[in-house]
C-alpha cells in the first residue's frame, strides 16, 4: 500500500488531521490502520498548503528564494468506517493514534466498505467512482420506492444522467412515464453516435420497440401520438382543479348540477355541452364556472373518449409525455391530470409500478406559489412509495422547488451546482454531506455527480457513463465553428 502521509494533532472519532507526504486530491478515498479492526476507509475532505511565510517576508522575496519556503500538506479526511462480522459499517470507537500511518485506499477495500458490486440483477449501472474503475450501480428498488431528484445548474448534465437511468431502468423492463418539456427523450430510440471509449464498457443501443410519445399538441410534435383526457372519467372535483378553482365548497355543488342536467340529455356530452349549461344558468357561481369551461374548452385536453391508459402506461416501456411549445397553464394542467390518473389507478394496481419523471420540476411544484399540480405531486412525494409510484423531479433550481418533495427524494444525483441559494436548499435537505462535499459540488466537471441515497450509506463521487443512446438536450450552436 502507498504511504501518503501520517495523522496528528487532536484525534477525533469522525475525523482527523493528516500531514501529506504524497498529493492526493480531495474526495481520494485512505486507510488507516486500527489495532482493533484492521483497515478502515476514510475520505480526503480538505486540502491545505501551510507555510510560516508571513505578508511582509512574502513581498520580500527574491527569484533566489524560489523553492525555499518551507512548508506543509496539510489534509483533513473524515472516517467512513469498516465492514464488521455481520457486514455492517462500524466506526472505531477509538481514535486512531496521532503519528498512525495513513495509506491510499485500494480498491477491494473501497468496494467491501461503501458497498459497490458489479452486475447485480437490480442494479442500474450510471458509471464510475470517480478516479476508480469500480462500477457504481444505483439499486432500482430503492431508487422507484424512495424517490429521486436530479440537480445541476443549467448545462450541468442533468438530462444526459437521467438519459442514462431511463437506458438502464428500460433494460431491466421497469416502466416509466416522463414529463418531457422539452422534447428531449425521444432520441432515447436511437443509438448513440459516438464511441464512449473502452473505461465504461458501454455499447450503443437504442431503445426504439420500448418508447412511446405522446403529446397534447401533435401539430407541434408529429412524431407523438395525441394526449388527451375523458371527461367522462373526469370527477367533478378534479375538474374543478383543471379549471383552477380551488373554493371546492363554492363550487362544486353547482358544477355537479351542471353536469347531471347535460348527461341526462346528452350521455356523450363534451366540455362545449357543459358550457352552454353553465351559461344558461343563473348566478355567480355559474358565471364563473362558464368563464373557467370556456378554458378548459380552448385547452382541448378534455374529450369524451380520453387516451386509453393501457395503450399510455405499457409493462416495461416508457412513456414520453412531450410538452414542446406547449403553453405553461396548460402543461401544468397536463401534470395534474396525468399524476392523478396514474396515482389512482396504481392505488387500485390498474397500472404496473411505475418510475414518474418529472423534468424542469421547479415550474411543476414550485417552493413560492402553485402550480395546478402542485398538490397531486406533494401527494405523490409523500404517499406514492407506498403504492409503487416513484418520482423522480429534475430541476436547475433546487431553492425553487417545493422543499416536501426535495425533502422526500432519498436518492440524490447532484451535478455542478454554483448558486448559494440552490447551495443551501441542497445541503439543507441531504443528511451526511460534508462542508468540503459542498464545496465540491461548486467546481464538479460536467459528466461527474455526487451521489447520496441510491443504496450506498455515504454520498460518493461518480463519473456518469457515456450513453447508449443519442442524447437530445445537446446545446444550440449559434455560430458555426
Ligand atoms: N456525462 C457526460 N458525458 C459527456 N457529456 C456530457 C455529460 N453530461 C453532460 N454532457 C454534455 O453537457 C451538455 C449539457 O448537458 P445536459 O443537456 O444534460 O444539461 P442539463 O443540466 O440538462 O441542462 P438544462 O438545465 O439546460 O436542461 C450536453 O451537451 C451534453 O452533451
Ligand atoms: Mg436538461
Amino acid at each position: 500500500m502507498e504511504e501518503v502521509g501520517r495523522i496528528f494533532g487532536d484525534v477525533g472519532l469522525g475525523q482527523f488531521s493528516l500531514s501529506l507526504t504524497r498529493p492526493i486530491e480531495r474526495g481520494d478515498y485512505l486507510a488507516v490502520e486500527d489495532e482493533l479492526h484492521g483497515r478502515v476507509l476514510c475520505q480526503l475532505d480538505d486540502l491545505k498548503r501551510k507555510s510560516d511565510l508571513d505578508l511582509e517576508h512574502a513581498g520580500q522575496l527574491t527569484p533566489a528564494d524560489d523553492g525555499v519556503v518551507h512548508e506543509n500538506l496539510l489534509g483533513e479526511a473524515r472516517i467512513i468506517g469498516y465492514r464488521d462480522e455481520q457486514g455492517l459499517v462500524k466506526l472505531p470507537t477509538m481514535p486512531f493514534r496521532p503519528g498512525a500511518r495513513a495509506y491510499r485506499a485500494e480498491e477491494p477495500l473501497i468496494a467491501e466498505v461503501l458497498g459497490l458490486k458489479h452486475h447485480t440483477n437490480t442494479g442500474a449501472y450510471v458509471g464510475l467512482l470517480r478516479n476508480h474503475n469500480l462500477r457504481v450501480e444505483l439499486d432500482i428498488n430503492q431508487l422507484v420506492q424512495r424517490h429521486v431528484s436530479v440537480l445541476a445548474k443549467t448545462g450541468g448534465g442533468k438530462s444526459y444522467l437521467l438519459g442514462v437511468l431511463i437506458e438502464e431502468l428500460l433494460r431491466h423492463k421497469v416502466t416509466c412515464v416522463i414529463i418531457d418539456p422539452h422534447g428531449e427523450y425521444g432520441s432515447l430510440r436511437n443509438p448513440s453516435e459516438k464511441s464512449g471509449g473502452p473505461r465504461f464498457g458501454v455499447q450503443a443501443q437504442g431503445f426504439a420497440r420500448q418508447i412511446h410519445e405522446y403529446s397534447p399538441d401533435v401539430s407541434l410534435n408529429p412524431g407523438a401520438k395525441p394526449l388527451t383526457f375523458s371527461l367522462r372519467h373526469t370527477d367533478p372535483r378534479d375538474l374543478l382543479v383543471f379549471m383552477g378553482l380551488t373554493n371546492v365548497k363554492t363550487f362544486l355543488g353547482p358544477l355537479k348540477e351542471i353536469i347531471e342536467r347535460v348527461g341526462a340529455t346528452t350521455p356523450d356530452f363534451t366540455v362545449h355541452d357543459l358550457v352552454r349549461a353553465a351559461e344558461a344558468t343563473e348566478g355567480a357561481a355559474a358565471e364563473t364556472l362558464h368563464e373557467r369551461l370556456e378554458y378548459v374548452e380552448q385547452t382541448k385536453l378534455l374529450g369524451p373518449v380520453g387516451t386509453s391508459l393501457n395503450d399510455l402506461v405499457q409493462k416495461g416501456d416508457a412513456t414520453l409525455v412531450n410538452l414542446r411549445g406547449v403553453a405553461p397553464d396548460v402543461q401544468e394542467l397536463v401534470v395534474a391530470r396525468l399524476a392523478t390518473t396514474l396515482f389512482d389507478n396504481r392505488k387500485k394496481e390498474k397500472i404496473p409500478p411505475l418510475f414518474l419523471v418529472i423534468e424542469e420540476a421547479h415550474n411543476f411544484a414550485p417552493q413560492q406559489g402553485a402550480a395546478t399540480c402542485s398538490r397531486i405531486l406533494k401527494n405523490i412525494a409523500s404517499e406514492g412509495r407506498k403504492f409503487g409510484l416513484g418520482l423522480c423531479v429534475v430541476t436547475q433550481r433546487a431553492a425553487r422547488i417545493d422543499k416536501s418533495v426535495l425533502s422526500q427524494c432519498n436518492t440524490q444525483l447532484i451535478l455542478q451546482v454554483t448558486n448559494p441559494l440552490d447551495l443551501r436548499a441542497i445541503a439543507q435537505s441531504i443528511e451526511g454531506l460534508t462542508a468540503g462535499m459542498t464545496e465540491m459540488i461548486q467546481s464538479l466537471p460536467v459528466g461527474t455527480a455526487l451521489i447520496t441515497g441510491g443504496g450506498y450509506h455515504t454520498p460518493l463521487f461518480c463519473e456518469v457513463r457515456p450513453r447508449a443512446t443519442r442524447h437530445g438536450g445537446e446545446s444550440v450552436q449559434i455560430v458555426a465553428a
